[in-house]
């Protein structure tokens, strides 16, 4: 069997023996320790662990006041988190179609999609390829946010600046499946302390102060909710599985690349296989591997792989194919994703993906096509 994901936990090592052995087991001194590695790493002045991607984009939503009519652009092929968020703070999602090489939001695309309406575009660094934020800000006024949705990179550069760096907020997922995890989990780094703080409390039930903060120095320190909230923040349980990933990403990283690097040279043997294209000037990241085939032979592709033992997936539909926003919204002229959200499946590719494994997973696809001439 050759699993779609491995993660890379190590299980004999105690990540909670601090964490046990102190007083808190939800946010406290560990997240605290996490925050303040990430906003070194990232070069940002406020990080902030969540419970998931998801409810940190809901967090920022709310703090940015997100109201009816609100539009909020992204990418019409990206996981539908990115829609949902929107749709949960009454905003109004605003498809833009992706580019046909990178499969990255297309920057003509979404400029046109601009209105006075336009609150934030949330473009997505997807399968680990970084999105050039910066070609997309100098063209748009000031007072749209730019909210990078970084679920799948946790590294690199673009024109020599880090992930992030022309963002107003970047939004990372700790998911079972991502490259860096702790089942369940999120962060947002900014340099917007004060919109941060605003997020932080949003994010604990609307109050001003968490438990963590409210013993402080064996002093209670009072506190008050002055605009409603829900619940996103992380555990400290949670966060003790984050720290060594964090500090040991680069060589993870490096080993992916290795990997993909090495999968993507045997596949690209088979001329029905399409690869998404990088960028120039981009040092990307690699999370998943997805290629592209014959639309019309895609479901029997993977049909084929998994009766093989060889598991796959589809990242991602377009959005704007899926039955509850194809009815909402109609959008009709994203051609680019949902071409290729029909022709798009995802190999197997992690870290301890092995030789043995690629050389099957070339051999498995080769002899479907084989069977096809
Ligand atoms: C591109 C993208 N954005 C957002 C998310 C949501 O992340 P989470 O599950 O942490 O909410 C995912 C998760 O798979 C994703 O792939």
């Amino acid at each position: 069997m050759i699993k779609f994901y491995k993660h890379n936990l190590n299980k004999n090592k105690n990540y909670l023996t601090k964490t046990l052995g102190g007083q808190y087991l939800t946010s406290g001194p560990i997240c605290e320790e996490v925050e303040s590695i990430l906003k070194k790493k990232f070069g940002k002045k406020s990080a902030f662990l969540t419970n998931s991607w998801t409810n940190a984009a809901i967090s920022i939503l709310l703090a940015l006041k997100v109201k009816k009519d609100d539009e909020i652009i992204i990418p019409a092929c990206t996981f539908v988190a990115c829609a949902n968020i929107i749709e949960i703070v009454g905003g109004k999602v605003v498809f833009a179609d992706i580019d046909p090489k990178t499969k990255l939001m297309d920057i003509d695309d979404c400029l046109k999609k601009i209105t006075n309406k336009t609150k934030a575009i949330m473009p997505v660094h997807l399968y680990g390829n970084l999105f050039p934020t910066f070609n997309l800000k100098k063209k748009i006024r000031k007072n749209i946010y730019i909210i990078e949705d970084s679920a799948h990179a946790f590294s690199g550069e673009y024109n020599n600046k880090p992930l992030g760096f022309y963002a107003d907020f970047l939004i990372f997922s700790f998911y079972a499946t991502k490259s860096i995890t702790c089942g369940e989990g999120g962060a947002i780094l900014s340099n917007n302390k004060q919109l941060m703080e605003n997020i932080r409390s949003i994010a604990n039930n609307g109050m001003s102060k968490p438990a963590f903060k409210r013993f402080e120095n064996n002093k209670y320190k009072p506190w008050d909710v002055k605009s409603f909230g829900f619940k996103a923040n992380l555990s400290d349980i949670n966060a003790s599985l984050l720290k060594d990933q964090i500090l040991n990403y680069k060589k993870l990283s490096n080993t992916k690349k290795t990997i993909y690097i090495k999968l993507k040279k045997k596949l690209s043997n088979l001329k029905q296989i399409k690869f998404p294209s990088n960028l120039k000037n981009n040092n990307r990241d690699y999370y998943l591997f997805p290629i592209g085939v014959n639309r019309k032979l895609r479901n029997e592709l993977i049909e084929h792989l998994t009766s093989k033992k060889i598991f796959v997936t589809v990242n991602f539909k377009s959005i704007t194919d899926l039955s509850f926003y194809k009815k909402k919204y109609k959008v009709k002229n994203c051609v680019n994703s949902i071409k290729w959200g029909e022709e798009t499946l995802s190999l197997p590719f992690h870290a301890k993906l092995k030789v043995g494994e690629i050389n099957k997973i070339y051999k498995e696809i080769n002899s479907f096509f084989e069977k096809k001439i």
